[in-house]
């Protein structure tokens, strides 16, 4: 579903260059679930917006579903870190957005929009306006704007960091139940050790800029609604977070 080849992607700040991804290579099957994880600056949001065909690179290859990636790609979903909700249109606009610039045919797109909106529970919701949700509803009607297009390739930036600790719980529960009804591809970057062991098939742990991979993790208890009550849960969790603080002192004495 993915392939990337030795991707590096530079930023020019007037006269100076920053190498934000360097070296970085990465197969992910079709309906694989990939947490990313790594400090601040690393290039995490760079790599979604490499993958959504929205930021250009200067090295290697990107290729989604054997296809270059391109900005255009209709079955690719990118949910922003600030949800990208347009404060002057209702829950149902703002879920039927995605849809409507696409072209949707209105019968499709009213069947679509109300199935989402029922199962995400926001269908009462659907006249309110931003400004008028919780953090928590605000950030279902991202992932329903999302889910309308029937997306393969699931882009997520922090999605859940801005929520209180039960309803990111819920929302990581809600996703997997989610994801288990219709398995699609799902990047989803996190600064969460704990969030990225629960949605993670694979953690892929990041290095300090330049970024690339320096652990790529299989899990092998993904999938398991109740896994934040295994022991196992907080033996990986501990492994994450040992991984991550290697790949920063390595980093610091890299750069
Ligand atoms: N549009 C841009 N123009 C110039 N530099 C940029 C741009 N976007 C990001 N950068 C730089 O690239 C580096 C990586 O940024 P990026 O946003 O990808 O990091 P990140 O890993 O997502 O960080 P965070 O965890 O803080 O969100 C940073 O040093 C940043 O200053
Ligand atoms: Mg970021």
């Amino acid at each position: 579903m993915i392939k990337i080849d030795n991707l590096a992607v530079e930023y020019k700040h007037f006269n100076s260059r920053l190498l934000a991804l360097e070296g970085v290579n990465l197969e992910a099957e079709k309906g694989e679930t990939c947490a990313i994880i790594g400090p601040s600056g690393c290039g995490k949001t760079t790599l979604l917006f490499v993958l959504a065909g929205l930021t250009p690179f200067q090295q290697g290859n990107v290729i989604i579903n054997e296809e270059p990636v391109r900005a255009k790609r209709k079955k690719t979903a990118l949910i922003l870190q600030d949800f990208g909700l347009l404060p002057w249109k209702n829950v149902w606009d703002n879920t039927a957005l995605g849809l409507k610039i696409r072209g949707s045919r209105p019968d499709i797109l009213e069947k679509r929009v109300r199935n989402i909106l029922q199962h995400l529970e926001l269908y009462k919701f659907k006249d309110y306006f931003p400004g008028q949700l919780s953090g928590g509803m605000r950030q279902r009607v991202a992932i329903a704007r999302a889910l309308t297009l029937r997306p393969d390739l699931l882009l997520m930036d922090e999605p859940f960091s801005a929520l209180d600790a039960i309803t990111r719980e819920e929302l990581q529960s809600l996703l997997l139940t989610i994801w288990h009804e219709r398995p699609m591809t799902i990047m989803m970057v996190t600064h969460s050790i704990e969030e990225a062991v629960y949605l993670g098939q694979r953690i892929l742990i990041f290095s300090p800029v330049p970024g690339t991979i320096v652990s790529d993790i299989k899990n092998p208890y993904f999938g398991d609604p109740r896994l934040r009550e295994r022991p196992e849960f907080y033996t990986l969790c501990h492994k994450v977070r040992t991984l991550l603080e290697e790949g920063k002192s390595n980093g610091k004495k890299r750069n």
